[in-house]
C-alpha cells in the first residue's frame, strides 16, 4: 500500500470534529430498551422449544447468487435492496443476507441435514435491506425465522399458523389479524402467468412505468401495485384462484379446516401475493392496524420447490418470519417496557484494606448467585452512596476501615429499613435475606 494524501472518511469525519452516527436507517438498542429484548427472546426461545424447533445459525454474509437464485431477479429486494459488494480479495460477489429461508435452506443442503430426516429449524437476528427508513421499516432489522423442511401435508402448515396464534397470546399481542391466500403450484401459476401476461398486454396504454417493466419478467407483482391508476385494470384482471389444481385447492381446504377446528380466525385475501418468488401454495401474512404503513409482524408460506432450486433433491418445506422491531413497537404500544437485568447489591468501600476486601466480598456474593456491582473509581463514601442509589441494588455493602478491620460488612436496605453490620461470610446470606423480605 502506498502512502495516500488522500483522508479516509474517518479522518475526515475526525478533522471536521463531527460526530460519529450510525448508519441511516440501522439502529442501537440502548439498554432501557434491551430489556424487553431480552425478555422477549426468552419468550420466543421457549415457544419454539415448546413446538420442537432447534436452532441453526447462518453466516451474516453470502454469496449474492444465493439470493438472486431463491428470492428471484424481479424482486424489489434483488432489484435494489441488496447490500452487496465485491470481496476486495479474491473478487467473490457477496451480500449481507436480506432474510434467512435462502441461507437455512443452503446450509441444509450443504450439511445434508435433510437425509432421511424432516427438520424443524429456527434462526434470529439482523436482516439487511437497503429500503427508505420510516417508522417499521429499517435498513438493518431483525427477524425470527422459523423453517420446517421435507414436510409436504397441509397439518404442517396449519402448525405454523396456530404457532404464531399462540405467541400472540403469549406475548398479549392484541390486534394481530390473519390473512391467508394459496398461490398453487407451478403448473397453474405458469397459465396464470400467460394469461395475466395476455391481460396486460391488451391494456397496455393503462400500464405505469414499473408495471410495464414487470409484464413480462414478473406480471404477478403488477397485482401488488399500489397505484391507485392501475386498480381498476388489477380488478379485472385473470384471477388465479380459477387455474388452481384439486390437489391444491383440498390442500388449502385442509389447512383452513384445521384452523376452524382451532378456532383461529382468518381472512382469505386473493391478492396476498409476497414480495418473494419462491413461495407456492399456503401463503400467510399476521398483521396490525395499530403500526402505520409497516402493519405485518410476521409472513411467510410454503415453498416446495426451492430446495431443488438451490440444487438439492426436490423436497417439500413451510416457513415464515417475524419483524422483532415491529413486533415490540406494538408491545410499546401497549406500554409495555422492561427494565434490563436488575442489581442486587452495589459494593461502596473506602480505604486501602477496605477496598481489598470489598472486591473479595463483591465475589463471594456473586458466588450465591447474586448480581453485584463493585464501586470503581473512588470518591467519597457520600458520592459512592448516590452511584448505589441510582443503580437500582435493592441493597448496599458498606466496607469502611472499621468495618475491614473486623472482616465485617454492613448492609444497607436500599428501599428503608435498619442497617446491619454481619461478618463477612455471613454477608450473601443477610442480602438474600433482605431481598426476600421487600
Ligand atoms: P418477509 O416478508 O420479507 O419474509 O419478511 C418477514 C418479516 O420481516 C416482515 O413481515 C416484517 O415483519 C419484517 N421485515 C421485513 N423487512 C423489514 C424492514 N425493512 N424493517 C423491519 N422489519 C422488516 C421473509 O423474509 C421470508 N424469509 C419469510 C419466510 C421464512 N418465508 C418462509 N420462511
Amino acid at each position: 500500500m502506498g502512502f495516500s494524501t488522500h483522508h479516509s472518511p474517518l479522518a475526515r469525519y475526525k478533522m471536521s470534529n463531527e460526530t460519529l452516527q450510525a448508519v441511516r436507517g440501522m439502529n442501537d438498542i440502548l439498554p432501557d430498551e434491551a430489556g424487553l429484548w431480552l425478555w422477549f427472546e426468552e419468550v420466543v426461545r421457549d415457544w419454539l422449544h415448546s413446538y420442537g424447533y432447534r436452532n441453526i445459525r447462518m453466516p451474516l454474509v453470502e454469496p449474492t447468487a444465493l439470493f438472486k437464485r431463491a428470492i428471484g431477479e424481479v424482486t424489489d429486494i434483488v432489484e435494489k435492496e441488496m447490500y452487496s459488494f465485491e470481496d476486495s480479495l479474491n473478487g467473490d460477489q457477496l451480500t449481507l443476507r436480506p432474510e434467512g429461508t435462502a441461507s437455512c435452506v443452503r446450509a441444509v443442503l450443504q450439511h445434508n441435514l435433510l437425509y432421511n430426516a424432516p427438520q424443524r429449524l429456527y434462526y434470529s437476528g439482523q436482516m439487511f435491506r437497503h429500503e427508505r427508513p420510516q417508522k417499521g421499516r429499517y435498513r438493518q432489522f431483525h427477524q425470527y425465522g422459523v423453517e420446517a423442511l421435507g414436510y409436504a401435508g397441509p397439518d404442517i402448515d396449519a402448525e405454523q399458523i396456530l404457532m404464531c396464534a399462540r405467541l400472540w397470546k403469549k406475548l398479549g399481542l392484541r390486534d394481530v389479524t390473519l390473512q391467508l391466500n394459496t398461490l398453487g403450484d407451478s403448473a397453474s401459476r405458469q397459465r396464470h402467468r400467460e394469461k395475466l401476461i395476455a391481460y396486460f398486454e391488451q391494456h397496455q396504454e393503462s400500464l405505469d412505468a414499473d408495471a410495464t417493466r414487470r409484464l413480462h419478467s414478473n406480471p404477478l407483482r403488477i397485482l401488488d401495485s399500489k397505484n391507485p391508476a392501475m386498480q381498476e385494470l388489477i380488478a379485472g384482471a385473470p384471477r388465479l384462484m380459477d387455474e388452481l389444481e384439486p390437489e391444491a385447492l383440498a390442500h388449502f381446504a385442509a389447512v383452513q379446516e384445521i384452523l376452524t377446528r382451532h378456532g383461529v380466525p382468518f381472512e382469505i385475501n386473493p391478492r396476498l401475493v409476497r414480495g418473494l418468488d419462491y413461495y407456492n401454495r399456503t401463503v400467510f401474512e399476521w398483521v396490525t392496524t395499530r403500526l402505520g404503513a409497516q402493519g405485518t409482524i410476521c409472513a411467510g408460506g410454503r415453498y416446495d420447490g426451492l430446495i431443488e432450486q438451490i440444487g438439492g433433491k426436490p423436497a417439500p418445506a413451510i416457513g415464515f418470519a417475524m419483524g422483532v422491531e415491529r413486533l415490540l413497537a406494538l408491545l410499546q404500544e401497549d406500554g409495555m417496557a422492561l427494565p434490563g437485568p436488575e442489581l442486587d447489591a452495589y459494593v461502596v468501600h473506602q480505604g486501602e484494606l477496605a477496598s481489598g476486601l470489598a472486591g473479595l466480598v463483591a465475589e463471594n456474593l456473586r458466588d450465591a448467585g447474586l448480581r453485584v456491582a463493585l464501586h470503581c473509581g473512588g470518591g467519597s463514601f457520600k458520592s459512592q452512596m448516590k452511584k448505589a442509589d441510582a443503580s437500582g441494588a435493592r441493597v448496599t455493602i458498606v466496607i469502611g476501615d472499621d468495618e475491614a478491620q473486623a472482616q465485617q460488612v454492613s448492609v444497607k436496605p436500599m428501599q428503608g429499613g435498619e442497617q446491619v453490620r454481619v461478618s463477612v461470610q455471613d454477608a450473601a446470606e443477610t442480602v438474600i435475606q433482605f431481598i426476600e423480605q421487600e
